[in-house]
């Protein structure tokens, strides 16, 4: 199959390219590298032995998308390309739902016009909101706490109404709970600009010396040992996901809608310690106030994903914390390392 992945330089698209390249399809990527480094691209190549056409693009740009789709032949997409800093999406809301949601509505239109109709959305487990229980399946009550949530959520209501009106179209949402780890190789993983506002790039960073100490915000929730536990995924079992959803859904009118995590959850604290085993450093810590807008417990009942594309995470918390560790320790400064 031929699939145009947008967002394909970033952190789960450049994955996502590694398994779909390793299994046969090919790949044009399209990323306007707002967030990323080209150079992201020469490992998923060396990783793969192989060549695929790259798109230096913005979304927006509704012309210089549109000439992708002229040279080339594209059977489905996976669109990852977007903004995703929480906190930035509340002090710049415009800028996220212009990018988000304009882009997609160009992506969107120009996939119709030259007749395709398979898309896989990156959509997030923050469009269950506050979820009133823990495992959330894809039927729980959706809404939004951010403007980045409600661009996610936004633009899955778009993609439906698209359906509504064209039978013709397969469209998957999948709502990724909290990616984590990097390529088993080394040479691939998250490079976050600035400093990092996801628990596991912060701990790997102090971890490397490059931050003096974690910050776990709050140690009062109803929970194990009372910090915030989350429904951690390696990014390579994510990224089989996406191969997954593509070889099943394509071709298969409808919406399709999917929770990708493993399952189970994990405390702040007990991510720290794991991490803690995979450096084999002590790592230091201080507890501070909650973050606002947090919620206790967010973990996924992912039997549907399992049931429906055969698909299930395989890696455990230790070796997406090894993995995480080995591309942070040789790569102390990402892909500028
Ligand atoms: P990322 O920032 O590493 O990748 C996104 C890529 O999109 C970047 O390479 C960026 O340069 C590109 N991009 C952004 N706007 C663009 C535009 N207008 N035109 C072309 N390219 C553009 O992020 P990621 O972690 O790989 O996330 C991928 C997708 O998954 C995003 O849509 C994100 O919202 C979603 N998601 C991520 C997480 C997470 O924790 N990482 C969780 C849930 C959902
Ligand atoms: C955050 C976003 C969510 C997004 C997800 C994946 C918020 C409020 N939510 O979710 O919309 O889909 O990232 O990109 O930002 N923590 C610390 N110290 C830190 C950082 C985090 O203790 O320095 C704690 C948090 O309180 C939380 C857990 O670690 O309990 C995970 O936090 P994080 O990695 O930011 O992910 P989420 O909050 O789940």
């Amino acid at each position: 199959m031929n699939i145009l992945v947008t967002g394909g330089a970033g952190y789960i698209g450049s994955h996502t390219c590694v398994e779909l390249l390793n299994a046969g399809h090919n790949v044009v990527v399209l990323d306007n590298l707002c967030n990323s480094s080209e150079k992201c691209l020469d490992a998923v190549r060396s990783l793969t032995g192989k060549d695929f056409p790259f798109y230096k693009v913005d979304l927006l740009d509704y012309d210089a998308t549109n000439r992708v789709f002229e040279e080339n032949k594209i059977d489905s997409v996976i669109h990852f390309a977007g903004l995703k800093a929480v906190g930035e999406s509340v002090k710049i809301p415009l800028r996220y739902y212009h990018n988000n949601i304009t882009g997609t509505l160009n992506l969107v239109d120009i996939m119709e016009k030259h007749n395709v109709y398979n898309i896989v959305f990156s959509s997030s487990a923050t469009v269950y909101g506050m979820p009133k229980t823990v495992p959330i399946t894809e039927d729980f009550p959706l809404s939004t706490t951010n403007p980045y949530g409600s661009t996610k959520l936004m633009i899955e209501n778009i993609l439906q109404d698209v359906y509504t009106a064209n039978n013709k179209w397969s469209i998957t949402l999948l709502r990724y709970f909290n990616p984590i780890g990097a390529h088993k190789s080394g040479t691939m993983g998250e490079d976050p600009k600035g400093i990092p506002n996801n628990l596991l790039p912060y701990v790997a960073q102090v971890a490397v010396g490059k931050l003096e100490k974690i910050h776990v915000f709050g140690n009062d929730y109803p929970t194990v040992d009372g910090t915030g536990v989350r429904d951690y995924i390696h990014v390579v079992d994510l990224a089989i996901g996406h191969l997954k959803s593509i070889e099943i859904k394509t071709g298969e009118s409808g919406v399709h809608i999917y929770n990708l995590g493993t399952g189970n959850g994990y405390s702040v604290l007990q991510i720290i310690h794991a991490f803690e085993k995979a450096c084999g450093k002590t790592l230091p810590y201080q507890i501070d106030p909650r973050r606002p807008g947090d919620i206790a417990e967010c973990y996924a009942n992912a039997k549907k994903a399992e049931k429906e594309l055969g698909w299930k995470a395989e890696r455990g918390i230790d070796e997406m914390c090894e993995d995480s560790w080995r591309w942070q320790s040789t790569h102390p400064d990402g892909f500028n390392s």
